[in-house]
């Protein structure tokens, strides 16, 4: 019934709107313009119940509307041919991203390549790797010292001078694309710097502009707010709120006191954020990274995370996105608990495409207890998304390691989430007796006890300390976790994603320390500047790097071969060994992982193979002989039917 008047509204909106919509096609194909009409139809009902969920209660709602929908209609207007025919090309194939072929890495572009160009000039890099998927973080105008890394954005339209320009990003995209390699950037939606030209506006003073940030006279909301509210940076910019004189206003600031969150009450807000978007679409943008999707709207007296409302500000862009570029996907980034981690997928109508920092945090948590059950439990319970949607499945990014597993999970097991998480910080940083890895706390909070780690997957995984002892069993040992560790990220289900560096085993890199800009943030550590020469030692497979980067570039073509890596379908197996992990996948052929997540020899039932079907004229892909029933340490296996 609501669905149906609805429904009535939609049409009728539609129906008052496009006279007046119209001549601004004009300059289209006829084609073109029942294309955009039949589009706009098909997410009608999603964009005004969205929009009027956000904005209904304002008097002047649906100036707004149309408002909104001409600047949808503008971007339609300017979009390419060529990201046009892209569209097409979508439409009639929903599920690309989930493909096996897709391979994805990322990289800071100034520390990987210096600039732009520099990356156009690593493109037969990334073939050689085989990656379909390229993530540059952070590259528009920023704040000259610290900008986060570029996540307190000044322009969302012009890329920082030091790195190249817009243009240049356009030639980028399309030069990628041309070698089947969609190109990915942020969307830093949730706060600009306060070098944005709306922060200046604001802070010469214009109230239009204060309005589009969350500013108080004095501290009466700000502390009404602040006890809901989690600290993110509490060392280095601790509280949500900063005070700034010239206009004697408290500003809204989540994350770095120069980072100011975005008022998307406003309704201006959203019109001007989802034109940043559509520019960026228009770009040739393929992938947009929502980063801190969980923040952007707050109400008092709740955490100010994960509202309802954020949620439908992002089916609002979602829906608006379809209609004017239909090629574009959104990825979300939420670092939360996983029941709100999962929700951002929106049955498949938000972030289609996801960070999956559960299955992260439990692959370190089996390497440092050498069991796999809190990685069984929690993805048999939770691997599972809607069809339409893909984990990106990674073992880490350019952020630090929060240890994000639910406490229910945890404690279906008998394990006490809190102490569990000070055994991870203990083991991650070194100070646990026996413990192999070389990471830093990041952030630690005195009041509630939590930290998370920073370091590279090397360092991590015991190639620094290994090193450092010169003890050629635990280099051995060391590059066999890493390789462990990414067999998973390659097979289980979604896109893999790499932090590009890790493929030839980087440690971490201490100079951040001697940069002011960026000494008190040691995520800096495991953000470490490419070295060409040694990337050069890949092709040597008497170098670790060499190990490494061929045994990880042998996953990458061993996935591209098969089918039954694409898709979403995975069923997890129990194994009769502790430190055993295992999972079947199926599309077509069947593929068996079978992953041994310690240092000694396991052996699994001799049954397994015939319990999944796989028991006769079977092979292990990765040794390239019949599986064995007792795995090597750190060993793993894909086991299929021989061909
Ligand atoms: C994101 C980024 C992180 C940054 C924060 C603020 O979560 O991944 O690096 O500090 O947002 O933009
Ligand atoms: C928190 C936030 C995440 C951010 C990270 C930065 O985990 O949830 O959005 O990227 O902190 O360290």
């Amino acid at each position: 019934m609501a669905k149906d008047w609805l429904h009535q509204q939609a049409e009728l909106t539609l129906t008052r709107l496009i006279p007046r919509l119209t001549p601004y096609l004009a300059s289209l194909s006829p084609s073109e313009q029942v294309l955009f009409f039949e589009r706009l139809q098909t997410q009608t009902p999603i964009i005004l119940s969205s929009l009027m969920t956000l904005y209904g209660s304002q008097y002047d709602f649906f100036y707004h509307l149309e408002q909104i929908l001409i600047t949808a209609m503008s971007y339609y207007v300017a979009r390419s041919s060529e990201l046009k025919a892209l569209d097409q090309q979508r439409e009639a194939d929903r599920h690309w991203f989930q493909s096996e072929q897709m391979v994805g890495a990322m990289c800071y572009v100034d520390l990987f390549a210096g600039d732009l160009a520099g990356i156009a000039d690593k493109i037969p890099y990334f073939e050689e790797l085989g990656i379909t998927y390229l993530h540059l973080m952070p590259l528009f105008r920023s704040p000259e010292a610290n900008s986060d890394g570029g996540y307190a954005i000044s322009s969302y339209r012009e890329v920082d001078p030091r790195l190249g320009t817009t243009p240049q990003l356009a030639d980028l995209a399309s030069a990628l694309r041309a070698k089947g390699i969609s190109l990915v950037i942020d969307f830093v939606y949730n706060h600009t710097s306060d070098e944005h030209e709306w922060a200046l506006k604001a802070l010469a003073g214009d109230e239009n502009y204060q309005d589009y940030y969350y500013m108080f006279p004095d501290r009466t909301l700000p502390d009404q707010y602040e006890p809901y509210l989690r600290e993110i940076f509490p060392d280095q910019a601790p509280g949500s709120f900063t005070y700034m004189p010239q206009i004697e206003r408290w500003v809204w600031t989540t994350f770095n006191s120069f980072q100011w969150d975005l008022n998307y009450r406003n309704p201006n807000v959203f019109r001007e954020m989802l034109g940043e978007l559509l520019f960026l679409a228009n770009v040739g943008i393929e992938v947009l990274r929502f980063d801190a999707v969980a923040f952007t709207w707050k109400e008092l007296g709740t955490s100010c995370e994960n509202l309802p409302q954020a949620h439908t500000l992002i089916q609002a862009m979602y829906a608006l996105a379809q209609v004017v570029a239909p090629a574009l996907e959104f990825k979300s980034e939420a670092i939360v608990h996983p029941d709100e981690v999962v929700r951002y997928f929106g049955a498949g109508k938000e972030c289609r495409i996801s960070y999956h920092p559960l299955l992260m945090v439990l692959l370190w948590d089996a390497l440092a207890t050498r069991k796999v059950n809190m990685l069984y439990h929690a993805m048999e319970k939770r691997f599972t998304i809607h069809p339409d949607c893909a984990w990106v499945n990674y073992v880490r990014c350019h952020d630090d390691i929060g240890w994000g597993f639910a406490d229910e999970d945890a404690g279906e097991l008998g394990i006490h989430g809190y102490d569990h998480r000070q055994f991870l910080n203990a083991f991650y940083t070194g100070r646990f007796e026996g413990s192999f890895a070389r990471g830093l706390p990041f952030n630690y909070n005195p009041v509630s006890g939590d930290a998370r780690i920073s370091g590279t997957a090397a360092s991590l995984c015991g190639l620094e300390s290994a090193l450092e002892h010169d003890d050629p069993n635990e280099i051995a040992v060391a590059v066999r976790r890493i390789l462990l560790i990414h067999s998973i990220i390659m097979s289980m289900g979604g896109l893999p994603l790499l932090y590009l560096n890790d493929e030839i085993g980087t440690l971490n890199d201490y100079s951040y320390e001697n940069d002011p800009a960026k000494a008190a943030d040691n995520r800096w550590m495991h953000r470490p500047t490419t070295d060409w020469e040694r990337m050069e030692k890949r092709h040597d497979a008497n170098t670790t790097e060499g190990r490494i980067y061929q045994g990880l570039r042998r996953l990458i073509q061993l996935r591209k071969s098969l089918p039954a890596l694409g898709g979403q379908h995975t069923r997890f197996i129990p194994t009769d060994n502790p430190h055993v992990f295992a999972y079947m996948r199926e599309h077509g052929q069947r593929v068996l992982v079978i992953a041994n997540f310690s240092e000694q020899p396991q052996t699994v039932d001799e049954r397994l193979l015939a319990i999944v079907g796989l028991s006769l004229n079977v092979v292990d892909l990765i040794s390239e002989v019949a599986p064995t029933q007792t795995l090597a340490p750190y060993q793993f296996q894909w086991i299929t039917k021989k061909i």
